[in-house]
């Protein structure tokens, strides 16, 4: 059985790293180069010429595709092959697997599973984007060495964020706030509410709330198996938390797309979305850095616990009541897993 689920869309690459280069890059554990073939649309195909198995990706993109390094043959972005130097007869099996990609974004999404099953309507919606009243940071990424359960329970834990993030995003207060949880059939989510309490100083940097009170709420969605979304909202205390009521607020939007390089790592794409500061590029930079420092402090724990886990053989000795959404959110990756195994053996039968 797949260690992860396949018959999925999962962030390869940023629309904005594929022009006119080859990309390489490990997904689910399996090679794969990206490129743009000639009408500009995006292809990935395995990273494997079927000759002698040399990567693709360090041959050269030429017209009709991407040629070999070592004999020159030429693969067309359905991975058909176009050309073989010094020889007209093409062999049956000289073809290389291509995957389903979809444009949107910003990304180039891609379905390492079963080809005929790729499902545009199941791509992950973003709210608002390219919305007015919405400022967007995108193009984040880090490589974090560390399977990508661990950053799964990360993402669906806000009580680390008091003791990683001390240097950014930390909050003493967070301490000891109660934690809610609501699981859906392709989603969980983990929120509380601080109500009725002084503006943190950086909503204080964003807007004027003179002596008022604020309520904030802070939601952590996971949808299954790949996309966290964190929904910070701060809105005038007492008002009605409705989504309506949420835009009046300030909101901030934070985006993760996991997508497994190997059983112990994993590529971390990530992007934002506000709806204060529309145009201010200066704060942009300012939350970019932010950002980019506050998920390094994951990844340092991330990282040291993927070392702890592969020398023992287990996850974790005890579990904390802050383990129950993380847990959930695990478990529902584990049944897709177990669901698809089930169906691709209906299927091979
Ligand atoms: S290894 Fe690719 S053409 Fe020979
Ligand atoms: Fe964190």
């Amino acid at each position: 059985m797949s260690k992860f689920a396949k018959n999925q869309w999962y962030a390869a690459a940023w629309l904005a790293e594929l022009g006119n280069t080859l990309v390489a890059r490990r997904i689910l554990d399996e090679p794969v180069v990206l490129f743009r073939d000639s009408d500009g649309k995006v292809v990935a195909l395995a990273d494997r010429c079927p000759h002698r198995l040399v990567p693709l990706s360090m041959g050269t993109l030429v017209d009709r595709g991407i040629q070999c390094g070592y004999h020159g043959m030429v693969f067309d972005g359905a991975g058909r092959c176009a050309h073989i130097p010094g020889q007209d007869k093409i062999p049956p099996r000289a073809e290389v697997r291509s995957y389903p990609i979809a444009e949107r974004y910003g990304i180039a999404w891609i379905w390492m599973g079963d080809a005929a099953r790729a499902d545009l309507t199941r791509l992950p919606v973003i709210d608002h984007y390219d919305d007015e009243g919405w400022e967007l940071i995108d193009g984040g990424y880090q490589h974090h060495p560390s399977n990508y359960l661990n950053i799964v329970e990360n993402l669906m834990d806000p009580a680390h964020t008091t003791f990683v993030h001390k240097m950014t995003i930390g909050n003493p207060a967070a301490k000891s706030e109660p934690v809610k949880m609501k699981k859906e059939d392709d989603y969980i989510v983990a929120f509380k509410w601080l109500f009725n309490s002084p503006p943190s100083p950086m909503d204080r940097q964003i807007k004027d709330f003179g002596d008022q009170s604020v309520d904030r709420g802070q939601f952590f969605y996971y949808y299954i198996p790949a996309v966290s979304r964190v929904d910070i909202i701060t809105i005038p205390a007492g008002l009605e938390p409705t989504e309506e009521n949420f835009n009046k607020g300030l909101r901030n939007n934070s985006y993760k797309f996991l997508t497994p390089e190997t059983d112990g790592s994993t590529h971390f794409f990530w992007m934002h979305l506000r709806n204060y500061k529309i145009g201010d590029k200066e704060w942009s930079q300012r939350m970019r850095g932010l950002f980019e420092k506050t998920f390094l402090e994951d990844r340092e724990i991330e990282m040291a616990m993927q070392r702890s886990q592969e020398e023992l053989g287990v996850r974790q000795f005890v579990g904390l009541e802050i383990d129950r959404a993380p847990t959930v959110a695990i478990r529902m990756i584990d049944r897709l897993i177990k669901e698809e195994a089930k169906d691709s053996g209906k299927v091979a039968a």
